[in-house]
């Protein structure tokens, strides 16, 4: 596996710390394919099982914010404050939508739910876990097991098959390859896209794409997906099959979403909206929870 060294708050780091979570499953299937040598992944007894989607109010609360900062270039002249002082508690089960106008920081609140980025300051729990303790290990280990990531580009292996992709998650979470290849079929079938899963991601229409990039999010059976504009590529009818299929997994398979997104009418469709502005959550407001 290549070394990463300890990396610098930056410009490019949230693009790189993306990146690097393909280049993660992509080192570990190389690996793990020239070994030939697969272990069968631990059961994780944590897992409290699929819960019903309308736990909105009672639910275990999953993700938990006090007063999140994030800066960039700490200790320089030009640091910068993205995000001023979130609190955000989000249950088990919930699919929320955090709009807001571009460069609100929507993403860089993503990216420290989904920990590809610390928080400056505050106080952060996600699922039991302080984030703040949570080494860089730890951290990795979290975005595998608990988080699925969909994102506006898909950031789909471009050089592997649909299929090989879906199962790169499974390879770092060490899952056995006959596990691994039934459960990405059984993921692409959920998709509608079995009869794709030999193509390459450049063989494939983008509502293909992002299928199967949600299909991989779900390859460890994460406990939140995190989805960043993950129709904002898309026309409206492909962008309304992609709301249906994370409606399903709310509702069916109790997924906890965050959905980021600019269109109204979707966030409309979620059980509660966040509004944020210059850093800050300014608003929030209960949604239908049901698609249109
Ligand atoms: N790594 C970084 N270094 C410095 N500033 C950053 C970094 N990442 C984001 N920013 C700044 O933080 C602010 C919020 O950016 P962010 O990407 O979170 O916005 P957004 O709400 O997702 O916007 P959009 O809707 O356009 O995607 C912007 O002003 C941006 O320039
Ligand atoms: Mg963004």
């Amino acid at each position: 596996m290549r070394k990463k060294g300890k990396e610098k708050d930056s410009i490019k780091e949230p693009e790189r710390k993306r990146e690097l979570i393909i280049e993660d499953i992509t080192d570990t299937a190389e690996d793990l394919e020239e070994q030939e040598t697969f272990t069968p992944m631990t059961p994780d007894t944590s897992d409290p099982g699929h819960l019903p989607a309308d736990l909105t109010e009672s639910g275990r609360v999953i993700i938990h914010m006090e007063n999140i900062i994030k800066r960039y270039f700490i200790g320089k002249p030009n640091e910068i404050e993205v995000l001023h002082g979130i609190d955000l508690t989000v249950r088990e089960g919930e699919f929320i939508a955090i709009v807001g106008q571009s460069g609100s920081g929507k993403s860089t609140l993503m990216n420290v739910i989904g920990a590809l980025d610390r928080p400056t300051e505050g106080r952060y729990t996600l699922d039991g876990v302080d984030m703040f303790k949570a080494k860089d290990r730890d951290l990795s280990a979290i975005r595998c097991r608990k988080i699925g990531f969909v994102f506006q580009t898909y950031n789909l292996v471009a050089r592997t098959t649909a299929l090989k992709n879906v199962e790169l998650p499974m390879l770092y979470s060490n899952t056995g390859r006959l596990a691994r290849t039934r459960r990405a079929k059984d993921l692409l079938k959920m998709v509608e896209m079995e009869d794709r899963m030999k193509h390459m991601p450049d063989e494939l229409s983008g509502g293909q794409k992002q299928r199967v990039a949600i299909a991989r999010a779900m390859a460890n059976d994460p406990a939140i997906i995190l989805a960043d504009e993950p129709t904002g590529a898309l026309d409206s009818a492909t962008g309304r099959l992609i709301m249906d299929i994370f409606h399903r997994l709310n509702r069916e398979q109790g997924k906890t979403i965050v959905l980021i997104t600019h269109s109204p009418e979707l966030a409309e469709e979620t059980g509660r909206i966040l509004t944020l502005k210059d850093g800050l959550i300014i608003g929030e407001r209960k949604g239908s929870g049901k698609p249109v």
